[in-house]
């Protein structure tokens, strides 16, 4: 697995190789990475003959008082993993590989990420936005993966390529889960036994969900209600939102017709951890 941290060094080696477009897969992470990172990694190595793997935590879009400077990192550990599931180029630039000293551009999506996230993150999916345009610009890669986990960052930026023509095919990877039903996630590290206990009531709220869908029920309303429920019942959860959505545009919806998902943010402790399901009539 070649290793590499600058921008032209990469397009270089590239280039060099005689790798063409049409050949790169490309998987974008900030590192310290689990089942669900390298289920995204399979995919891509199981479709294109070219896979690069970039780990780089952005500080564009972590807020002031998120936890950039905590972010789990182990650079070691997620170059072992890589190497095991035949990576080619892993790319890991530092922040001055990445932004210029006045750097002043940047992306903005403006419809899909002004709610769920977007409400509480303000800037976070311009930060999104302008990295993986950069890192895209850097890769040039025919297709790049993405989990589901973060179902609104996948919306936002298949509207972004959309947008802006953007010769990248963005492909959606189901959400990986622990074998507890806790959807996999680097910020899991913070939670506590105690708390990881508790978080399970977020894979809960959203199996009940599914099961009153099932049954028949097709009001929002009623679903969020029932979700709400079953994580006030938790100590120290604290539900930052619930929403129901349309899956594509991500609209509010009243009555649950097409396909919706249902998302959620929850603070355990001082882990904030998101999840969602796909319900489809
Ligand atoms: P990160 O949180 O490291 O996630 C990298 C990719 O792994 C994302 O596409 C995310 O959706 C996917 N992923 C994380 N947990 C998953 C799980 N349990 N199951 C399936 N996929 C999962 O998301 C980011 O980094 C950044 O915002 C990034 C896109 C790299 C831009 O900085």
């Amino acid at each position: 697995m070649k290793i590499l941290s600058k921008p032209s060094e990469l397009r270089e080696f590239i280039e060099q190789k005689g790798i063409k477009r049409e050949e790169i897969g490309f998987v974008p992470t900030m590192g310290y990475l689990h089942e669900g990172h390298l289920s995204l990694v399979r995919k891509c190595r199981h479709e294109n003959s070219f896979c690069v793997v970039s780990i780089f935590v952005n500080p564009l879009q972590f807020g002031p008082n998120e936890d950039l400077a905590a972010y789990p990192r182990d650079l070691d550990r997620d170059k072992a993993l890589l190497e095991k599931e035949g990576v080619d180029l892993l790319f890991v630039p530092t922040e001055q590989d990445m932004y210029h000293p006045d750097f002043s551009t940047s992306v903005k999506e403006t419809r899909l990420s002004r709610y769920m996230c977007g409400a509480f993150r303000l800037g976070h999916f311009d930060g999104v936005c302008t990295v993986v345009l950069k890192l895209f610009n850097i890769v040039q890669p025919k297709r790049a993966y993405f989990g589901e986990k973060d179902y609104q960052q996948l919306q936002v930026l298949r509207r972004m390529v959309r947008d802006l023509n953007v010769p990248v095919e963005v492909v959606g990877c189901p959400i990986v889960r622990d074998h507890d039903g806790l959807a996999l996630s680097s910020r899991n590290v913070y939670l506590t036994k105690e708390q990881r206990q508790e978080a399970l009531r977020i894979p809960k709220a959203l199996e009940e969900a599914e099961r009153l869908f099932k049954e028949g029920e097709r009001r929002a309303s009623v679903l969020e209600a029932k979700m709400r429920e079953v994580l006030s019942a938790g100590k120290g959860l604290k539900v930052q939102y619930i929403e129901i959505r349309d899956a594509d545009n991500l609209e509010e919806v009243e009555e649950i017709k097409g396909r919706v998902v249902v998302a959620l943010a929850v603070y355990v402790g001082k882990a904030r951890l998101i999840d969602n399901k796909i319900l489809e009539g």
